[in-house]
C-alpha cells in the first residue's frame, strides 16, 4: 500500500467534477487500499478520491473509533435524507479549518461496495453527515461552500498568509 499525497484547498482539482466508475476492477481495489491507508496515517473519517487528485466517483469512510469499519463506496449517491442540523466539521484538505455545518442528520443512500454489488446504507449522525461531506467532494464542493461569504474569504485570506510562509 501507498500514502497518497492530500490536495489542499486551493488546488483547481478540488473543483472538478468526478467520473463514474464503470466496474470495480484491480486497479480500483488497488486504489482503494491506498486511499484508506491515507485516510488512517493523517486520522481522517472520510476521504474522496478528488483529495488525492484521481476524478473518481469513490471515497472511503470509517467513523468508528478503532479504525477498523471501513466503508468503501463507489458511486456513491444521496437519494433521500431529513432533519437538518449544525455540527462541527473538518476537511483534510483543509487542515486546521473547523466550522459548524448545517446537514441531513438522516440519510439514505445507495452505493457499489467493493465487490461490485449495489448496497444501500441508512446512515444517522456523524456517519450522514461524513457521506454528505464525501458526496460533495465528489460534486466537486468543499464544506467551507456553505459559510457565510465573510467567513469564507477570512479564512481564504488566512490560508493565503499560510503559503506565503510556506505553511500550505
Ligand atoms: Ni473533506
Amino acid at each position: 500500500m501507498t500514502k497518497l499525497k492530500i490536495r489542499k484547498y486551493g488546488e483547481p482539482i478540488l473543483r472538478k467534477k468526478t467520473n463514474i466508475i464503470p466496474e470495480v476492477n484491480e486497479d480500483i481495489k488497488r486504489f482503494v487500499c491506498d486511499m484508506l491507508e491515507t485516510m488512517y496515517a493523517y486520522s481522517g473519517v472520510g476521504l474522496a478520491a478528488s483529495q488525492v487528485g484521481v476524478l473518481v466517483r469513490l471515497c472511503v469512510i470509517d467513523v468508528s473509533q478503532d479504525q477498523k469499519s471501513p466503508i468503501f463506496m463507489i458511486n456513491p449517491k444521496i437519494i433521500s435524507g431529513r432533519d437538518r442540523v449544525f455540527a462541527i466539521e473538518g476537511c483534510l484538505s483543509l487542515p486546521g479549518f473547523y466550522e459548524n455545518v448545517k446537514r441531513l442528520d438522516k440519510v439514505i443512500a445507495e452505493y457499489t461496495n467493493i465487490e461490485g454489488k449495489k448496497k444501500e446504507i441508512r446512515a444517522e449522525g456523524i456517519l450522514a453527515k461524513v457521506i454528505q461531506h464525501e458526496v460533495d467532494h465528489l460534486d466537486a464542493k468543499i464544506f467551507i461552500d456553505y459559510l457565510p461569504e465573510w467567513k469564507r474569504k477570512t479564512i481564504e485570506k488566512e490560508i493565503k498568509r499560510k503559503k506565503k510562509m510556506d505553511m500550505w
